[in-house]
């Protein structure tokens, strides 16, 4: 397999908004993050992903930009993006900046333009249909509540947003825009950053005609998914990026994939067609979800999340290269969702990134991850400020009446506010993270939960984190073994053994808060073994043929 820089890197994801305010405004900054810069080195991580900090009205926190070259003025200057980016260098850190070109900001010169006359010079950088039958040209619904179409009476026609009306989608088929994206991107790689993470990536090719999707339950609007998700266009749009732009620095991409499959995974990720490096696939996120969709919660069978990393896992190898997470901003918190955050907080943090950290692929870590923050619980919806939040509560409740407790419930478990809430320094007022009102509460646990406790507790989950981030730039076969799972049907333990030339790893997880039994596979032989990474105390004499284990105890054996 080929060796690559960004196959070796540990990712730090930074939510601008939620890590650090320098100016005391309530809202985190550039140079709010300029000031944890020894943090993030002590850390050891070597790529920070820094979510959009580009100008924007914040309709949906940077993800609706209004200019892609100039920085958002809540967040700081120019000047002080380029003391971040030399403050990350001189720390031997690379930095990868968010792209978000499946839409702008309707606040956008482009937007702005496109929605003036039909003949526009820009009319075209959007796409405008006109009505059919006196409604949307189509039954899309949007990612964020209501239709995916939004009428100006300017022009008499509407235009597509797959997220808020504030976040017009751009018109790929638009050879003009395509290269203006292109150049916006040679633009920010030649001040110097070292690759980008790409945001709904795969929505930028949609099927023309913009077809009504299947409505067997007479919805108003449906998601439309099939015909903008991996969309005909979408390999030819990354190759022709890949040639104009990526191809000409040494840097690492991540496509952001809602509905990718493992088998389009490959087609995006195999280094021979060009495209990119790696995808942020969901299915293994989607696996507590019903058949009403994300905020329809079902509990998750530890058997599905082996079958889904297995998938991927196996998939990939050999071919294309997996991301690792398994929260990130829009998600909820991974202790809350995959561990136990009360009684066995620390055990599970710590078990869930030892899966994170011997999986084959490049682990991201979301702010926060390495504290063990979670979920958080307001009780008034007037607590929240996420537009996805806020769109889906008005339609349940307001426009459909369904019951307040149970859509809080839903808030609760899978609303992307959990992700948000400001980073815990320490156990100051507001956590450290500002001196002002921030913008997000902080979740109340602060005081136990912080990251002046953990720097100071060496059995902390930070520094748990540190030391698996050591492990792996010391073993290559964390990186690169191939993995195979062992005792595929067992519904409390995760197990599997990683595979590199003569080297073998075995990795032993329990996901549970009960003490299931490991039994060795009869296939797994070894002479000796060696610890090399657990969150209990173990006696090293003791057989590994079989053993109990304690709640969301981790293992991590050599073998030899
Ligand atoms: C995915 C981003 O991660 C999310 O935060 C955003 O709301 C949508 N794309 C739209 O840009």
């Amino acid at each position: 397999m080929e060796k690559a820089w960004w196959k070796e890197s540990i990712v730090y994801q930074i939510y601008p908004r939620s890590f650090n305010d320098s100016n005391g405004d309530g809202v985190g900054d550039i140079p709010g993050i300029i000031e944890k810069l020894d943090y993030l080195k002590e850390l050891g991580i070597d790529v920070v992903w820094l979510s959009p900090v580009y100008k924007s009205p914040n309709d949906d926190n940077g993800y609706d930009i209004s200019d892609y070259q100039n920085i958002m003025d809540e967040f700081g200057t120019m000047k002080d993006w380029e003391d971040l980016l030399a403050g990350l260098h001189e720390r031997g850190i690379k930095l990868i900046m968010d792209l978000v070109v499946n839409h702008s900001s309707d606040e956008h010169n482009w937007f702005l333009e496109s929605r003036k006359s039909k003949d526009n010079k820009y009319r075209d950088y959007y796409i405008w249909r006109p009505g059919k039958d006196g409604r949307e040209p189509s039954n899309w619904e949007s990612v964020f509540s209501g239709s995916a179409w939004q009428y100006d009476e300017q022009t008499d026609e509407y235009f597509l947003h797959l997220f808020s009306k504030k976040q017009p989608d751009l018109n790929w088929e638009n050879e003009t825009l395509r290269q203006e994206v292109y150049d916006m991107m040679s633009w920010w790689l030649d001040k110097g950053i070292d690759g980008f993470r790409m945001d709904v990536i795969n929505f930028i090719s949609k099927v023309p005609g913009f077809p009504d999707a299947p409505n067997p339950e007479g919805k108003k609007y449906v998601s439309g998914a099939e015909y903008f998700m991996n969309g005909p266009k979408i390999h030819d749009y990354l190759h022709e990026m890949h040639k104009e732009v990526l191809s000409k620095y040494d840097v690492m991409t991540v496509g952001e994939m809602p509905g990718v499959t493992v088998d389009e995974g490959i087609l995006y990720t195999d280094p021979s067609r060009e495209e990119l490096n790696m995808v942020f696939q969901f299915e293994h996120v989607d696996l507590d979800s019903g058949p009403g969709g994300k905020w329809d919660l079902r509990p998750l069978k530890l058997k599905d999340l082996k079958d889904n990393f297995t998938k991927w896992q196996k998939g990939l190898e050999g071919t294309g290269w997996n991301s690792l997470y398994l929260n990130n901003h829009d998600q909820p918190r991974m202790v809350s969702r995959f561990g136990n955050d009360k009684e066995y907080r620390i055990e599970s943090a710590k078990m869930l990134a030892t899966f994170l950290h011997t999986l084959q692929g490049t682990p991201y870590i979301y702010q926060g991850e390495e504290l063990g923050m979670t979920n958080v619980r307001f009780s008034s919806i007037e607590d929240y400020k996420d537009i996805e939040t806020l769109n889906m509560y008005k339609e349940k409740v307001e426009e459909n009446g369904e019951d307040v407790n149970k859509v809080m419930e839903s808030i609760y478990v899978k609303g992307r506010d959990n992700a948000r809430t400001p980073i815990q320094w320490d156990d100051s007022e507001h956590a450290g993270f500002t001196t002002g009102e921030p913008w997000l509460r902080v979740n109340p646990n602060y005081k136990e939960i912080n990251a002046k406790a953990a720097m100071e507790d060496e059995n902390s989950v930070f520094h748990y984190y540190k030391h698996l981030i050591q492990l792996r730039k010391e073993q290559p076969i964390l990186v690169y073994g191939n993995y195979d799972v062992l005792l595929e049907n067992d519904e409390q333990i995760y197990a599997y053994t990683r595979t590199y030339g003569d080297e073998k790893l075995l990795v032993v997880l329990n996901f549970s808060s009960e003490h299931p039994t490991f039994e060795m596979p009869s296939h797994i032989t070894f002479t000796s073994k060696q610890l090399i990474v657990g969150n209990y105390d173990v006696d090293e004499d003791e057989s590994i043929d079989r053993f109990s284990l304690r709640p969301y105890e981790a293992r991590v054996y050599k073998l030899s």
